[in-house]
């Protein structure tokens, strides 16, 4: 599996052998195959293959032209194979199509195929069947999610902020992903390891050395360690600002007078001298070293509460540090690293400039060194499968870099994936600023959103009390429950639900919307759907343990019946890609056919005892997979609001 991109190894990772089509082959009674499979696309897919292997060499791209339909008149999936198949076989395409028809082995899933136009294949799925699926999924504690086969294992690099300052909005994407990623694929079953990356050893520190040494304020540190550290930082930042600017764009130099540049340059050499004394061990900065970072990562710590993210492991950069020696020889050692210029870089062709510098001129080892450094050890600990960084765009130098050094260094049999993503913008479409310019601090948007999560709620229960609605009684502790899991769902599920690549404006009333896809709608959505399982007096473990055959009387129980089952393919998709939009997605769509199913079916005062058992039914599964789905993105559900 040399050197497969991660997408192939994490599909294998998440298909399903035939399994439990092989086995179901014994179980079948009276011809009919019982399967037992959730991801129907893939079901049929396999179906096609078979039927498609001898007709060309290779099925596998035909294979893949089946989708789901695009418009429900035409059934619920079609394969348009046919056309492409007619050329090479010199047919009619409707000829191929019935030839393909009549190889198929299907009608225990569907119903007979019919052939439109040219040559679609047109699928619809057999309503009985679509409903012991459906059964058999609510007699499952997961679902009818699959645990992957083989299961897989996948350190997830996220969050890794720099700590030596506050944790800001540009921590947010990675933070959400990242969680939501790991959660995805331990619920598919997969063996993953998370791992904080913190920047806990770069210049930061050695800027906070460098203004903890100078223009400490004794009694602010006494006061409050954690502020006094981010006044440091923010004022060390500022005066080694014009000489930082200068140095990445030679041309700014006439912004600034001669003497102002020379005196920041004197503080950019100063602070990246303690850093390279920090770096090589010097008594005084290590022992400041380890007095700080308890600060810092106090200070993350309170973020990563709120948000309801945990890391297996927070090997920071310094975690590191005693490795990066051997990495620079092993990588001399390999004819891959030289001395440039009093550096020394690696040189992976015949290249004049590096491709990373891996230790630098004053001694200083680099990012590169310390990731290459990170990338073994994770190996050596773990044996993963695929090593996934979450991490903004702007890295993907860095991490294009860092992997093709990687596998020239010898890393193989294992995918190595920067799993990036686009910024966030405020207002005026440009990434998101403070009023005064500085970065939106990470808590003080965490409390925001909690704000308005309760300006929201309060008005939405005045709105039903003024339409003469019940609200619930709830205790002070639980409305606060609720803000907080409304905020946090509320700026999650507006990031998530974005294709991670895309930028995306920050707009607090759309994201916490009542009607759209938000996770307000879908907490909503979960907190109806069990108030009728209330209303209805329904005990929910005996309808899980002994759940009735749903009767799929009116479309509208089939089309939910139908999303339902499409869970797995759901994540499966979501997986694939790294992209927890498919999730969000899901959801939404989800939530459109239930209402539609709400609108058109009564529930409570069903017809009959037994559609009332079957919607019932419908309901309670609806509101696990919204439950699950959302959990799978870091978001609770109250179970009343
Ligand atoms: N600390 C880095 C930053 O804030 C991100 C680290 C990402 N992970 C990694 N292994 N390089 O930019």
């Amino acid at each position: 599996m040399a050197n497969l991109p991660s997408r192939d190894i994490l599909y294998l990772a998440v298909s399903h052998d035939d399994h439990a089509i092989v086995a179901s082959g014994a179980l079948s009674s009276c011809g009919r195959v019982r399967v037992r499979l959730m991801n129907l696309q893939r079901i049929l897919q396999e179906r096609f293959h078979n039927a498609l292997a001898g007709l060309v060499d290779d099925p596998a791209p035909y294979v893949a032209m089946l989708k789901p339909a695009q418009d429900a008149k035409h059934g619920d999936y079609q394969a348009n194979c046919a056309m492409s198949m007619a050329k090479i076989l010199g047919k009619s395409p409707r000829d191929v199509a019935q030839t393909i028809v009549a190889r198929l082995q299907i009608d225990d899933l569907l119903d007979p195929p019919q052939i439109a136009g040219p040559g679609f294949i047109n699928l619809r799925v057999k309503s009985d069947w679509l409903a012991a699926q459906l059964q058999t999924c609510a007699a499952d504690a997961r679902l009818g999610v699959h645990l992957a086969d083989p299961k897989k294992t996948l350190v997830i690099d996220f969050s890794s902020p720099n700590v030596a300052k506050p944790m800001h909005v540009g921590h947010l994407r990675s933070t959400i992903i990242g969680d939501a990623l790991a959660r995805l694929f331990r619920f598919l079953g997969h063996s993953v390891v998370t791992d904080n990356h913190l920047g806990d050893w770069g210049t930061q520190f050695g800027m906070l050395l460098y203004g903890y040494k100078h223009f400490r304020d004794e009694e602010a540190l006494k006061a409050d360690p954690v502020r006094e550290m981010v006044r440091l930082y923010v004022l060390v930042r500022k005066l080694g600002g014009p000489a930082e600017a200068v140095e990445d764009a030679p041309i700014r130099a006439s912004e600034f007078s001669p003497e102002q540049l020379a005196n920041s340059q004197n503080v950019l050499r100063a602070y990246r001298d303690e850093t390279a004394k920090l770096h090589a061990g010097d008594d005084e900065n290590v022992r400041l070293w380890r007095q700080f970072m308890p600060w810092c990562l106090a200070e993350i710590d309170k973020i990563y509460q709120r948000l309801d993210v945990h890391f297996d492991h927070t090997h920071g950069e310094s975690f590191y540090n005693p490795m990066l020696a051997d990495v620079v020889r092993s990588l001399e050692e390999r004819g891959i690293a030289r001395k440039t210029q009093d550096a020394i870089g690696v040189f992976l062709g015949e290249e004049e400039k590096p491709r990373a510098l891996i230790r630098k001129r004053d001694g200083a080892f680099t990012y590169t060194t310390s990731d290459l450094a990170t990338i073994k050890y994770r190996i050596d600990q773990w044996h993963p499968d695929a090593m996934l960084y979450v991490v903004d765009f702007r890295q993907g130098f860095h991490f294009k870099n860092l992997f093709d050094i990687a596998r020239r260094w010898g890393v193989d049999n294992i995918a190595l994936e920067h799993v990036s993503f686009g910024s966030v913008l405020g207002p005026d479409g440009k990434p998101i600023k403070t009023s005064e310019g500085g970065a939106v601090s990470l808590e003080e948007l965490l409390d925001e959103s909690v704000r308005h999560a309760a300006k929201k709620y309060a008005e939405i229960c005045k709105e039903r009390e003024d339409r003469g609605e019940e609200t619930p009684n709830l205790s002070p502790d639980e409305v606060d429950q609720i803000n907080s899991a409304v905020g946090y769902g509320a700026v999650k599920y507006a990031d998530l639900s974005q294709n991670r690549e895309s930028d995306y404006v920050f707009n607090w009333d759309k994201m916490l919307a009542t009607d759209g896809n938000t996770a307000t709608y879908m907490q909503y959505a979960y907190v109806r759907n069990q108030s009728i399982l209330r209303k209805a007096g329904v005990d929910s473990a005996t309808l899980r343990s002994r759940p009735p055959l749903p009767l799929l009387a009116s479309p509208y129980e089939r089309a939910l019946t139908f999303q339902l089952l499409k869970f797995e393919e759901a994540l499966d998709a979501a997986g694939l890609d790294y992209r927890p939009h498919l999730i969000t997605s899901y959801l939404w769509d989800l939530s459109k056919v239930y209402s539609g199913f709400n609108h058109n079916c009564h529930v409570i005062n069903a017809e009959t005892p037994e559609l009332r058992q079957s919607r019932l039914l419908l309901c309670d599964v609806t509101a696990r997979v919204i439950q699950k789905g959302l959990e799978l993105l870091g978001i609770r559900t109250p179970e009343r609001m």
